[in-house]
């Protein structure tokens, strides 16, 4: 299981501490949720930020762009630092340059669906990512509860892949805690984002701990 920590749920004051226990607590990456209040009813930070965490951890950054025109944008965040960028495929008419360009910037390239996005939208990019991010709760916010359904459709997907023997890695998002850590990675998720249940205890390292260790 690789962790990764979504900094929407951290404290945006002291960003650098919090990104400090997390690494402490085992944390595998760092998850930057990008919104721009159209494409998801939130806003929150651009490439500016990005720079600055990429400074204060050595960690890699994950990139999830919830934002319309994304391809616009790819450049900007793999040059403030981006090493995984995920686009969301209800929000990128060509998908397939988009992850292209990413691959030939030499960073890990995701698509990312929304809950009522069926896994039939993958079939054509699917050899082309590096990963894809299943939302497990409809993006715009933190804190908010994991949508069942989601464990299946993660079932699936790994199914699809194993069937294609294609190598993408599955990320879940949104709602992830202790109680369905294990489901999610017996599922065949990879990669784990969390947000409030690392940062919203108020002590982020021992967040951290508590999920890998719902893993084992
Ligand atoms: C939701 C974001 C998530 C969010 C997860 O739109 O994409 O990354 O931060 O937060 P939790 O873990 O609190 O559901
Ligand atoms: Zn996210």
């Amino acid at each position: 299981m690789i962790l990764a920590p979504s900094i929407l749920s951290a404290d945006f004051g002291r960003l650098a501490d919090e990104l400090q226990r997390v690494e402490r607590g085992g944390a595998g990456l760092v998850h930057v949720d990008v919104m721009d209040g159209h494409f998801v009813p939130n806003l929150t930070l651009g490439p500016p930020v990005v720079k600055a965490l990429r400074r204060a951890t050595r960690l890699p950054l994950d990139v999830h762009l919830m934002i319309e025109h994304a391809d616009r944008w790819l450049d900007a965040f793999i040059d403030a630092g981006a090493d995984w960028v995920s686009l969301h495929v209800e929000a990128v008419t060509h998908l397939q340059r988009a992850v292209a360009h990413l691959k030939a910037r030499g960073v890990r390239a995701g698509v990312a669906l929304n809950p009522a996005t069926p896994l039939s939208a993958l079939e054509e990019i699917l050899p082309e990512l590096d990963y894809v991010l299943i939302m497990s709760v409809n993006p715009g916010f933190g804190g908010q509860s994991f949508i069942p359904g989601a464990l299946d459709k993660v079932r699936r997907l790994a199914g699809m892949l194993r069937a294609r023997a294609l190598g993408a890695r599955i990320e879940v998002d949104g709602g992830v805690d202790p109680g369905n850590v294990r489901a999610l990675l017996d599922a065949g998720a990879e990669i784990l984002v969390a947000g409030s249940a690392v940062f919203g205890q108020g002590d982020a390292e021992a967040g951290a701990r508590a999920l890998l260790a719902a893993a084992a």
